[in-house]
């Protein structure tokens, strides 16, 4: 039987440390570090999400100012609005909620958002300075799940990993940021051939793929630490994560679970993230 990570708890955790850091930032800079949301368009998960987000910072004490477009909004003026916000010199980070609709590309939005108010980690410079190791924010999903492992004060020095999924905000993030610790890592992906035979290898698995409760307790290690970044609704409306919760709790060693999980750890990075845009900018 596994332990649970608690991802709610742990997330309360790291939202009243940013609470404590604004304070102080307050005392030392006269401002307190703002973020700004930009949704387009009414995508109801994007919604939840963007208010999730606002009330983090609400709690936390950073400023928050929510920018929202219609979904018709034309790519010119979305540029020019990031343009307004990269030029206000009382914003610290920026954040465009994804996905955006079909007629606006998402890689210019990312590249547009200035490199030092990319709360999210996504803009190519942030990329890069992930991948050289040189200083650089941290797409907070990635971020959220090594603060989840850290957690248990398990040692991944020389350990096998196994991230399922190979996006861009967290597959290949992830398994950069478990390389920098010194696990062996594999990215495995929908064209992975025996996926089972290769996740049974994971001492450490990440499965962010998308795909409702396809890692099932058989594909499970015993005693592997399981990390569970999916957020899917079934047909009858309930939240499931890409793991099978119940097969994989009796096989593995540590699970997270959904919701609960990953999911609010997100948010707490982003706060810890808009930090550290507010101190690259005054400092
Ligand atoms: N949509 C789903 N996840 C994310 C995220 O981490 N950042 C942004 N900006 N949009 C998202």
């Amino acid at each position: 039987m596994a332990q649970i990570i608690d991802g709610k708890a742990l997330s309360a955790a790291v939202k009243e440390e940013v609470k404590a850091e604004v304070l102080q930032l307050e005392a030392r800079f006269g401002r307190r570090p703002c973020l700004v949301v930009i949704i387009v368009g009414e995508n109801p998960a994007s919604q939840v999400y963007v208010r999730n987000k606002v009330k983090a910072a609400e709690f936390t004490g950073i400023e928050s100012r929510q920018v929202e477009l219609p979904a018709s909004v034309s790519e010119e003026e979305l540029l020019e609005t990031i343009k307004g916000l990269n030029d206000d010199p009382s914003v610290d980070g920026i954040l465009v909620q994804l996905p955006l609709p079909k007629h606006i590309d998402e890689e210019k939005v990312i590249d547009a958002i200035a490199r030092e108010k990319d709360v999210d980690g996504f803009h190519p410079g942030n990329v890069a300075g992930l991948w050289i190791g040189k200083d650089c924010i941290v797409p907070c999903t990635p971020a959220g799940v090594m603060r989840m492992i850290d957690s248990t004060g398990y040692d991944l020095n020389g350990k096998s990993a196994v991230v399922v999924g190979r996006s861009n905000i967290v597959g290949k993030p992830v398994a950069k940021l478990l390389l920098d610790r010194n696990a062996t890592v594999t990215i495995a992906h929908s064209r992975t051939r025996d996926l089972a035979a290769v996740t049974r290898e994971a001492d450490v698995l990440v499965a962010a793929v998308g795909r409702p409760q396809m890692i099932t307790g058989n594909m499970v290690k015993p005693g592997a630490l399981v990390i569970d970044v999916g957020i899917n609704r079934t047909d009858e409306g309930k939240l499931v994560g890409d793991v099978d919760y119940d097969s994989v709790f009796e096989v593995a060693g540590w699970i997270t679970p959904v919701p609960g999980g990953v999911g609010p750890m997100t948010i707490a990075m982003l706060m810890k993230n808009t930090i550290h845009c507010f101190l690259s900018r005054v400092e």
